[in-house]
C-alpha cells in the first residue's frame, strides 16, 4: 500500500474529515540515507588536501579461535591535529572505533570520514566545462593497525564497550565490508525543524558518529553485548527548517530528459556563490564563517541528499551544534 493511501486513511479514520489526497504525495519523515547497491567512483576532478586512508589495509585482519576482540569507543575534536582547538571549541567530535585482540595484543583502528573534506561534502564545484555541480562528496571506512593512543587520549577519549568472538568479528567484518559498499556518500547535515530533541527530524545525517552508530547495532547483530554502563554522546552538526520543498532528483534537473532549465540554473547560481574551496586552511575557515552569515539574511539552503535536491526554508537559529547522549545497543 502506497504511503499516500496510508496518509489518507489516517486523516480520515482520526478526523472523519474527507480530504482529496490523489494528487499530493507526503513524505514521509525522517528521510534516511538510501543504500546504494554500487561503490561510488569519484570524478578524477575531486582532490583531498589530505589523501584518505595512507595506511589503510585493505583485507580485514582474521583472528584465531578462542581470540577475544575488545572494542572500544574513541573519540576527539575534529580537525584538532591542524586548526588547534578551533573545531573543538565549536564542539565536534570524531568517533572511531578500537579493536583488540586479548591475545596478540595487536590493536587496529576503524574510522569512517570524508574522502575530500567536509566542505566538499556539502558544496559541489562548480567547473567551467560541466552543465552540472560536481560533488566529491564519497565518504568511506578506514581500517588501519595500531591506536595511538596518544592522539585519542590527550584531549579525547578510549572506552572499552564490548567483546566479540573471532567468530562474530569475522561476521562484523563482512558486514562493514557490506556496509563501505553501500554507503558510499558523506551526509553532513541532521535537518531539523528546531533545537529540541522532540522537534521533527527531516533528514537524518550519514557522517562519522552515523557509521559508529550502525557498526555497534552490527556487532550486537552478531551476538556482542554491550557494557550498559557505559554512556556516550555523538556530535550532531544540525541544520533548522521548515518543511523541505522536494525539488527534483538530480537525474531530472541535469540529466538527458531534463525539463527546467531554471531550476537547473538556480542551482548552479546558488552553488556557485560557495566556491571557496581553499587550499589554505585559514582562508578556508574564513569562508565558513562567510558562510554561516549568508544564512543567517538568506534563510534559504540547498540541500543534495540521496541524489536529490531540495529546498530548506532555513529557520533561527540556523546551525546547532550539539553533543547529545546516544545509548549503546
Ligand atoms: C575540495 O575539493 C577540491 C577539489 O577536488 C580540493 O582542491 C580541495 O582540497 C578539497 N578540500 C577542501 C577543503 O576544499
Ligand atoms: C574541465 O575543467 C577541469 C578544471 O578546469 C579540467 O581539469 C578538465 O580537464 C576539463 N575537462 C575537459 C573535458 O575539458
Ligand atoms: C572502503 O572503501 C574505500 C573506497 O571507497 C576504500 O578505500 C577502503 O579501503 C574501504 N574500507 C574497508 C574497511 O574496506
Ligand atoms: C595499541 O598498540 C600500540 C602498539 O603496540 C600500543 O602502543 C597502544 O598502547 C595500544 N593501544 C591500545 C588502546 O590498546
Ligand atoms: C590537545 O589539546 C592541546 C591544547 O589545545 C593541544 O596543544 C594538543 O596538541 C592536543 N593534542 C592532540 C593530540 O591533538
Ligand atoms: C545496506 O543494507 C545492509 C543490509 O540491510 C546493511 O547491513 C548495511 O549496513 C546497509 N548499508 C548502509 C550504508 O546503511
Ligand atoms: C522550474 O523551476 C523553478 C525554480 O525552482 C520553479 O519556480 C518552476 O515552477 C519550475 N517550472 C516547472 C515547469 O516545473
Ligand atoms: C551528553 O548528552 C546529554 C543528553 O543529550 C546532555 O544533557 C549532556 O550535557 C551531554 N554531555 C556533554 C558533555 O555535552
Amino acid at each position: 500500500m502506497s504511503k499516500v493511501i496510508i496518509w489518507c486513511l489516517l486523516i480520515v479514520s482520526y478526523t472523519y474529515v474527507l480530504v482529496d489526497c490523489s494528487e499530493e504525495t507526503w513524505p514521509v519523515y525522517p528521510i534516511y540515507y538510501s543504500n546504494r547497491s554500487k561503490v561510488a567512483v569519484p570524478d578524477s576532478y575531486c582532490e583531498g588536501l589530505f589523501p584518505f586512508c595512507p595506511a589503510g589495509i585493505s583485507h580485514i585482519p582474521t583472528f584465531g579461535s578462542g581470540d577475544t576482540i575488545e572494542v572500544f569507543a574513541m573519540k576527539k575534536p575534529v580537525w584538532q591535529f591542524i586548526t588547534g582547538n578551533f573545531m573543538g571549541k565549536l564542539g565536534i567530535w570524531h568517533d572511531a572505533i578500537g579493536l583488540r585482540s586479548k591475545k596478540t595484543g595487536l590493536n587496529f583502528t576503524v574510522e569512517w570520514y570524508e574522502l575530500y573534506e567536509l566542505l566538499n561534502c556539502t558544496f559541489p564545484h562548480i567547473v567551467d566545462n560541466r552543465t552540472s555541480p560536481l560533488w566529491c562528496n564519497q565518504g568511506a571506512a578506514c581500517f588501519y593497525r595500531g591506536i595511538i593512543d596518544k592522539l585519542w587520549l590527550s584531549n579525547g577519549s578510549i572506552t572499552k564497550v564490548t567483546e566479540m568472538t573471532s567468530k562474530q568479528f569475522f561476521e562484523w567484518g563482512k558486514w562493514l565490508k557490506l556496509d563501505n559498499d553501500t554507503g558510499p556518500y558523506y551526509e553532513t547535515w541532521r535537518v531539523k525543524e528546531g533545537t529540541k530533541r522532540e522537534d521533527q527530524e527531516w533528514f537524518v545525517p550519514f557522517d562519522c558518529a552515523s557509521f559508529i552508530l550502525r557498526s555497534f547495532k552490527a556487532m550486537k547483530k552478531v551476538g556482542a553485548e554491550f557494557n550498559q554502563n557505559v554512556k556516550l554522546n555523538y556530535s550532531f552538526i544540525t541544520l533548522c527548517s521548515d518543511e523541505p520543498i522536494f525539488l527534483a532528483n538530480e537525474a531530472d534537473i541535469f540529466g538527458p530528459n531534463k525539463h527546467n532549465d531554471t531550476l537547473a540554473k538556480t542551482l548552479m547560481d546558488w552553488y556557485d556563490n560557495f566556491q571557496s574551496h581553499h587550499k589554505n586552511i585559514v582562508k578556508w575557515f574564513e569562508s565558513i564563517l562567510k558562510i554561516f552569515d549568508y544564512f543567517e539574511i538568506e534563510h534559504e539552503f540547498y540541500l543534495y541528499y540521496n541524489k536529490a535536491y531540495w529546498f530548506l526554508p532555513l529557520k533561527h537559529p540556523i546551525i546547532d551544534i550539539t553533543y547529545e547522549y546516544v545509548p549503546l545497543p
